[in-house]
């Protein structure tokens, strides 16, 4: 069985069959969408996958990583020398393309079409290019988080590749796709399910699930949208 709780924005935290905990994207204290419960209640960090080092992602990882110590930390290149530098240990570099095994699930980061700069005082570092992940578990069951990205034809070969069943797309706008792009998203990747993420945060995000399920439809795209508020689990 595989576990998804959305802690509001893109952060997501996935319990394995194991019980081992992989958050995706962490952005935790600082996220005003992550309910205070969900705070309280986090036990464990395993590992940690980074899509990239806008703040909104990586916003806590350094302090989340001092706090459980996860076994592994996945990002691009520069920006798990970033982290390094800032002292979180146990970081695994990887790149688009390129897979590892991250406590026996089997994850690939994948290409976005965003950037990646890292804000670090009043300086923004090169933090190496934004990417997304699949992540396959032994069963077979694969899921797709995206990251931030506009939307590229190529993510017709991931479903070719890796025929993810459920993916995590972000619908907001203006930093990434908004729910029409993201509605012809879910046809190129041929996804059962989408669990839309990157929206509501701020106000600037418009791009709500209710326009993307309309999206989907005039399309006749039978991708089934779950729409899940913050501290929502859901189980497959
Ligand atoms: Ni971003
Ligand atoms: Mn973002």
């Amino acid at each position: 069985m595989a576990e998804f709780t959305f802690f509001g924005h893109s952060t997501v935290q996935f319990r394995t069959d194991t019980g081992k905990v992989v958050l995706i994207d962490p952005w935790v204290m600082q996220n005003p969408s992550c309910p205070d419960e969900i705070r309280r209640n986090l036990q464990s960090v395993d590992a940690m996958l980074i899509t990239h080092a806008h703040n909104d992602h990586i916003g806590d990882a350094v302090e989340l990583a001092r706090r459980y110590e996860p076994s592994i930390v996945v990002a691009n290149f520069e920006t798990c020398q970033w982290l390094a530098r800032k002292g979180v240990k146990n970081t695994s570099p990887m790149n688009i393309g390129g897979s590892q095994d991250v406590l026996g699930l089997r994850v690939t980061m994948t290409r976005a079409d965003h950037s990646c700069g890292i804000t670090d005082g009043d300086e923004i570092l090169y933090g190496g290019a934004a990417g997304g992940y699949t992540v396959q578990m032994p069963g077979g069951f694969t899921f797709y988080h995206a990251g931030d990205t506009g939307l590229f034809s190529d993510m017709k070969l991931l479903a070719e590749l890796y025929q993810p069943q459920l993916v995590f797309l972000p619908i907001g706008g203006l930093y990434t796709m908004d729910p029409h792009q993201a509605a012809r998203a879910c046809g190129f990747l041929q996804a059962k399910q989408i669990i839309p993420i990157h929206w509501g945060t701020f106000p600037s995000l418009t791009g709500k699930p209710i326009q993307l399920e309309t999206e989907l439809s005039k399309l006749g795209i039978t991708t089934e949208m779950i729409a899940m508020e913050p501290g929502e689990t859901y189980r497959r």
